[in-house]
């Protein structure tokens, strides 16, 4: 544990020391650690272990993760040394929207114990006292956002392994804490996965910068020659200028709106210690980058002395898509390298900015997520940071774990800095507000992460853990939004849901129109989206949410949310919960369907984004389905086949065309490659998925993030509707095989990985015919639906007799197996 404080400067990072005797006879030895910030341990010069960002990403007032290593066979007889280096990490790093520091406390420290048991029964415990000992090590600044700098000239030899000299060296500071926050890890393990070798380009303003053509989130290591004490900058960035030289001017831009001031951002700094040849690794390093800007490296750089890592959490792989068309080829592959750019111990907005866990963006994301890699563990450790920061009211964070510190000590610091009286009156408000939330918390759509995550999970896994480790969190949202809804917003007194219904209970106690919404965020045509003044946007918007809502979209998501929870709670067998919250949902729908539905289906005149959530939430009566999906392909059609969908909807937009009979409407906005559509940022040249539309516009200066997955959701559509494989029952143990082949393709594949083993569909237009292969794995049931002509159907039938030929779509109930069917296209 350190002895100063510095509120504000980035800390020299501190290392730490113990050696040991080990005796004759070792049979087993293990070590358990965890840290105030982030750790790396080494026993005897050799770095423990290949995961990376220990000990993980938490609420770490209430989850601090503990990880357990088998260290047996890297212990020796005699002398032995436990090292450990540490980094400000989340703990007191750059955190989150806000970028705040000092989120969970100001000093680090490291809790660890080795545990060793010899041949002959008896056994020892090393435990980090104040015997291990401590100095102010080379790490001269290790933030999450601003980078490393890393002196290896003060990097004292040999430090990490027997045989050194720590006589000098002070003693730790032994701590007092409660362990009742520690908890054994749950992490799937950070990993570097991928690496790249960059081309090495030299920039119209003479810069030198490294370009590894792929955008990814990791860092650089690499190797240098160079005398003591030269310093070897390295800047990282997404994107090069309309210029195209090396630019981060569109993230200082944000970081100097959030604190008033410029900060170093991406930067890792090693200053060379000049003994010959020399190899650096970031420790604590990560960044969102494809391009780097070199500094201070002597001569021309060979780009096999620098390797980009690939960092994320080492999830397996689940599923992949291919077809006919190489530029949605290369969409898929962005959407999976914003998976893997994001998925970094939690699901955050993007590696650069913000590197929040938004709820909103996960919700959007978590099936297709589930598509490529199987992300059960993930999300079912996030799931209850998710919880466990929620707030007594039910109340669910914009982010989590959350933006704003949670230690008092620092939100009193900081309450002050902003112009708060030092007072008892500062003391008593801070002490009610603690733990409940900021004013735009609970935002419809992020919130609704609480129950349409581990809904999504328990359905692609078949497990119920997860919604019965969730039920309770999901239900306080829901019971939250009730309690929201009873609450009447002025504006709206006039509104057709307020006057009291037949049973003398109010429609407007079933409507959420109050409260802040982030909305549905994004649209194309929406200022967010532009570059500009962002400050005044974002207090008019603020300002404008707060006074009026979206009660369409806050009804159809808490109806939605009211459903899912009516259904978790009918796996868990409790009826009761059942029945009143599928009566809330039924309430809520019919009052929206008279509320917000016109006569001819429109919801908001020319918005597509009203009509697909409308229909995806089931939220339209029997009677008006047709006609919303209608007024949902004309305005497409309108649009010229563009979207005009923002974050939440965007993922709703093909499958409900293609649901509802649009699909050549569906295909044309998938093939667009005009400004707005997927299409325009690859022909543009984006390697992930942006945050915004016009992020890649050719002559544009970059704004905004280049790495932001939930536009990527699009890629469940080219699994679920292009492959058609969708789920009929939890876990894959009944799917659909639907697919839809259109637009210009002639060809598609799809291969998942499911809990029972793969499933494929594959389809190839050739010759008028279009021949269709899929497995169904062992132990399942497939219902395989084909456009087939009534001959085709005849035959179908004869040789499978569980099948229905309706509207000229043939039905057939399979087992496993492998099936091939032609039919004409
Ligand atoms: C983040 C998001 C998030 C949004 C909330 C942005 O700044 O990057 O992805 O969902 O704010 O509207």
């Amino acid at each position: 544990m350190e002895e100063e404080v510095d509120y504000d400067a980035y800390m020299r990072e501190p290392i730490i020391r113990k050696s040991f005797q080990v005796k004759k006879g070792l049979k087993k030895a293990r070590i358990y650690a965890t840290a105030h910030g982030l750790y790396q341990f080494r026993i005897n010069g050799i770095v423990g272990t290949g995961d990376l960002f220990l000990p993980g990403r938490t609420v770490y007032t209430k989850r601090l993760q503990y990880q357990v290593y088998d260290i047996t066979q890297i212990l020796a007889e005699g002398e032995n040394v436990l090292a450990v280096l540490l980094g400000d990490g989340w703990w007191r790093g750059s955190n989150s929207a806000e970028n705040t520091h000092n989120a969970f406390g100001y000093k680090l420290g490291f809790l660890g114990q080795i545990n060793l048991e010899y041949e002959d029964g008896t056994s020892e415990m090393i435990t980090s006292d104040s015997s291990f000992r401590y100095l102010p090590g080379p790490l001269l600044r290790s933030d999450t956002k601003a980078g490393e700098i890393y002196n290896a000239v003060s990097e004292p030899t040999g430090w990490d392994c027997p045989g050194y000299d720590d006589s000098t060296w002070k003693p730790t500071l032994e701590m007092k804490y409660a362990f009742d926050n520690l908890i054994a890890t749950s992490s799937v393990p950070v990993r570097a996965v991928e690496t790249f070798q960059p081309i090495v380009l030299h920039t119209p303003d003479g810069s030198t910068v490294l370009d590894f053509g792929q955008n990814i989130t990791g860092y650089v290591s690499f190797r240098v020659d160079v005398p003591a004490g030269i310093r070897i900058r390295m800047v990282h960035s997404e994107v090069l200028n309309k210029e195209g030289n090396f630019t981060i001017a569109h993230y200082q831009g944000w970081y100097a709106l959030q604190s008033g001031r410029e900060e170093p951002f991406q930067e890792e700094v090693y200053i060379a210690k000049g003994k010959g040849v020399e190899s650096f690794c970031p420790l604590f390093g990560v960044y969102g980058f494809r391009y780097v800007l070199l500094e201070g490296y002597p001569g021309e750089p060979d780009p096999a002395d620098f390797t980009a890592h690939a960092v994320y959490s080492a999830m397996e792989a689940a599923g992949t898509f291919t077809c006919s068309d190489e530029n949605l080829n290369r969409l898929v592959q962005n959407s999976l390298w914003s998976q893997k750019g994001n998925f970094l111990e939690i699901p955050t907005d993007c590696p650069t900015r913000e590197r929040a866990g938004w709820t909103g963006d996960a919700q959007v994301y978590c099936k297709t997520a589930s598509d490529f890699m199987d992300t059960y563990t993930f999300y079912e450790k996030w799931m209850q940071d998710v919880a466990a920061d929620q707030a007594p009211t039910g109340k669910i964070l914009n982010i989590t774990p959350g933006g704003k510190p949670y230690i008092m000590e620092e939100i009193r610091r900081q309450a002050i800095c902003h112009g708060e009286k030092d007072d008892e009156t500062l003391t008593k408000k801070l002490e009610e507000q603690y733990g409940q939330g900021e004013l735009l918390d609970g935002s419809s759509g992020w919130g609704d992460v609480a129950v349409i995550l581990p809904w999504t999970i328990y359905q692609v896994y078949g497990d119920p853990r997860i919604i019965e480790n969730q039920y309770e969190s999901a239900k306080k949202w829901v019971d939250y939004i009730i309690v929201n809804c009873k609450n009447p917003n002025p504006h709206y007194k006039d509104a057709p849901w307020y006057p009291a219904d037949s049973d003398g209970d109010c429609d407007g106690n079933y409507i959420w129109d109050s409260c802040f919404h982030w909305g549905e965020w994004l649209e194309p045509d929406s200022k967010a989206n532009a570059s500009g003044d962002q400050a005044a946007y974002f207090t008019e918007m603020i300002a404008r949410q707060m006074t009026i809502g979206e009660p369409p979209l806050t009804t159809a998501f808490s109806a939605n949310s009211a459903h899912i929870v009516a259904q978790m709670a009918a796996v868990l067998g409790k009826e009761e919960d059942a029945a009143y919250y599928d009566a809330i949902f039924k309430r809520m729908k019919r009052i929206y369907n008279a509320c917000f539905i016109k006569e001819d289906g429109c919801i908001l005149e020319d918005r597509q984004a009203p009509q697909a959530r409308t229909l995806a939430l089931g939220m339209a009566e029997e009677d008006k389905i047709g006609k919303v999906a209608a007024k949902l392909n004309e305005y497409v059609e309108k649009a010229g086949f563009h979207l005009n969908t923002g974050f939440l909807s965007t993922k709703y937009l093909l499958p409900m065309l293609t649901e509802y009979g649009y699909k050549e409407s569906a295909y044309r906005v998938l093939e667009q490659d005009k400004y707005p559509s997927w299409l325009f940022q690859v022909k543009n040249g984006a390697t992930t998925m942006c945050e915004s539309w016009s992020c890649y516009t050719p002559g544009m200066e970059p704004f905004a993030s280049c790495n932001h997955y939930s536009y990527g959701a699009v890629c469940d559509y080219m699994f679920s509707y292009i492959a058609g494989i969708r789920l009929l029952e939890p876990g894959y143990k009944k799917f659909l095989i639907h697919p839809v082949p259109g637009g210009t393709l002639t060809y598609a594949k799809a291969e998942y990985e499911s809990p029972y083993g793969t499933i494929t569909s594959v389809w190839k237009i050739e010759n008028s015919k279009t021949v269709y292969k899929f497995t169904i794995p062992a132990n399942t049931k497939a219902v395989i639906r084909l456009k087939v002509n009534e001959e085709e159907a005849e035959h179908l039938s004869r040789e499978i007799s569980a099948s229905k030929y309706e509207e000229g779509i043939i039905s057939l109930e399979v087992g496993s197996g492998r099936y091939v069917y032609t039919v004409k296209s």
